[in-house]
């Protein structure tokens, strides 16, 4: 890839070509429509079309542009401490599907990599987990047992190329780095090469369960299909209540420029300091692009200028002297159990499926889903479908807590946002370059004064199901703290569940 010098977002949506795919303006049939471009439809996409199914993507937005654009891209079976807990909440054969199912996602990208020669920075690195306080070690040693139980060639290890000391790490060798977009692009390349035909800004908004199945488009174009692949990340169409088993949460990146000598040389990550994960990528004049990823908040967070700072001045303190160039914010969903939900839609679902919650871990995980999903619909099941099940039940009593303390944090912003009393009392408190929630003519509006003074009103409840949103002032987007919800400061719709916009007010 050849990386131009920029400040500013998203490092992989600015080093690669945008698209600019026509949206759908009429009525067509497909064998299969999958919803959402990011790394889960258009593998998932790609692998049917190359299967010979007649495939329609539908985007939103643009192609590879929403989570898939914004990830770290690490492409990795090592999954923070995921295998100790496997181990203990659904047993070694479990923990060992996982790990077969992750592998052949890294294994399966590097063979596209290479059999479609793809230009996305593909580079084979050694992923750790670490921690840096020594009264954890007993963690990592636990992880590199379960790991290595479960199949992986895991170990402990007292060293790291990282610049500062860590109490030890779990390693994990010949995993990968790409960059995503890159990647992504070739896929829908070869997707169309077989067939296969993408809509960008096509928002599906219904989804008729029939034989054929219907998926009806905001313009009131349809897709008539005997299958569905709804891969949103937050699932659009919900007919299992997934949402309940779903907790959205973002993470920061800033990333900087360093000389190659000094690159850790490995994608490593800690849950210590709420997340702290670092790699690097190739970058111009020889040397590396640093990216240090943290800082987990709730969507809708006022305090992410804050969080910003923090990992700035944390990236800073460890790796000395670096200016950074680009910054930008991830959104992951997390299952209740951990292990995302890949499968049929719902109970009763013959013909739809949904791949979702994926945790930080999106990218082996899409690549995995694309694969198990075109297993499903084309008869040849793969052998850790039923781990990923989305229909498989709370299993254990271990899993409840999360569970409870999930739905009691929707609760707490459904109705405890409503009770506590607007953030200011009057619009023309609103500073240029900020928004809140007021109360105006008995409603609540989100309220972004632009930097010459306008006001833009919209209703401030969010349209997936009515949560009411707060503003993120380092993104300027209104986000929704239940399901994740995002939309712009006209309302439009950045990233669902929601499918609809904020609607206008005046004030
Ligand atoms: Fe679900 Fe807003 S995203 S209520």
């Amino acid at each position: 890839m050849n990386a131009t010098r920029t400040t500013g977002g998203s490092y992989w949506i600015e080093t690669a070509p945008g698209t600019a795919y026509p949206p759908l303006d009429g009525d067509t049939e497909a064998d299969v429509v999958v919803v959402g471009a990011g790394i889960a439809g258009l593998s998932a996409g790609r692998e049917l079309a190359r299967a010979g199914r007649s495939v329609v993507v539908v985007e939103a937005g643009r192609i590879a542009r929403g989570v898939s654009g914004h990830t770290t891209a690490k492409l990795t079976a090592l999954h923070t401490l995921a295998y100790d807990r496997l181990l203990r909440t659904r047993g070694a054969e479990a923990a060992h599907l996982y790990a077969r199912s992750q592998t052949d996602a890294v294994e399966h990208a590097a063979q596209l990599v290479h059999d479609l020669r793809i230009d996305c920075d593909w580079e084979r690195v050694p992923a750790y987990t670490y921690l840096r306080d020594t009264r954890r070690t007993g963690e990592l040693r636990a992880e590199a047992e379960a790991a290595r139980a479960a199949g992986l060639p895991a170990e402990f290890v007292a060293e790291t190329g990282l610049p500062y000391p860590v109490a030890g790490a779990v390693r994990l060798v010949d995993q990968a780095q790409f960059h995503p977009r890159a990647y992504l692009l070739a896929l829908a390349d070869d997707l169309r090469a077989h067939g296969g035909r993408i809509y960008e800004s096509t928002t599906a908004v219904d989804l008729d369960e029939g034989e054929p199945c219907r998926v009806t488009t905001e313009t009131g174009a349809t897709v008539t299909a005997r299958d569905v692949v709804v891969a949103t990340h937050y699932p659009v169409f919900d007919r299992a209540l997934l949402f309940t088993r779903l907790a959205t949460h973002r993470e920061l990146v800033v990333a900087a420029p360093i000389a190659a000598d000094r690159d850790p040389q490995g994608m490593y990550i800690t849950p210590e300091l709420n997340t702290r994960s670092v790699r690097t990528a190739p970058y111009e004049d020889d040397r590396r692009l640093l990216i240090v990823t943290g800082e987990s908040f709730t969507p809708g967070a006022d305090d992410t200028p804050a969080r910003f700072d923090r990992l700035t001045d944390w990236a800073q303190q460890h790796f000395l002297g670096i200016a950074i160039t680009h910054r930008w914010a991830a959104q992951d969903t997390d299952p209740t159990d951990q292990v995302p939900l890949v499968g049929r839609l719902h109970p009763r679902a013959s013909h739809t499926y949904v791949a979702t919650g994926f945790g930080g871990w999106g990218m082996s995980g899409g690549i995995m889903a694309g694969r198990l999903l075109t297993g499903l619909i084309t008869g040849e099941r793969l052998p850790w479908s039923d781990l990923y099940d989305p229909t498989r039940i709370l299993s254990t009593v271990r899993q409840a807590p999360a569970f409870l303390h999930h739905q009691a944090k929707v609760a707490r912003h459904f109705v405890g946002d409503r009770l506590r009393p607007p953030q200011v009392g009057d619009v023309s408190e609103i500073e240029p370059g900020s928004g809140a929630v007021v109360r105006v003519d008995g409603e609540r509006c989100a309220v972004y004064r632009d930097e010459r003074g306008e006001a833009h009103a919209v209703s401030a409840r969010c349209t997936h199901l009515g949560c009411l949103v707060a503003f993120n002032s380092a993104e300027r987007t209104w986000e929704c703290p239940c399901h994740g919800s995002r939309f712009d400061t006209d309302g439009k719709v950045v990233q669902g569940p929601a499918t609809r916009p904020l609607g206008p007010r005046k004030v």
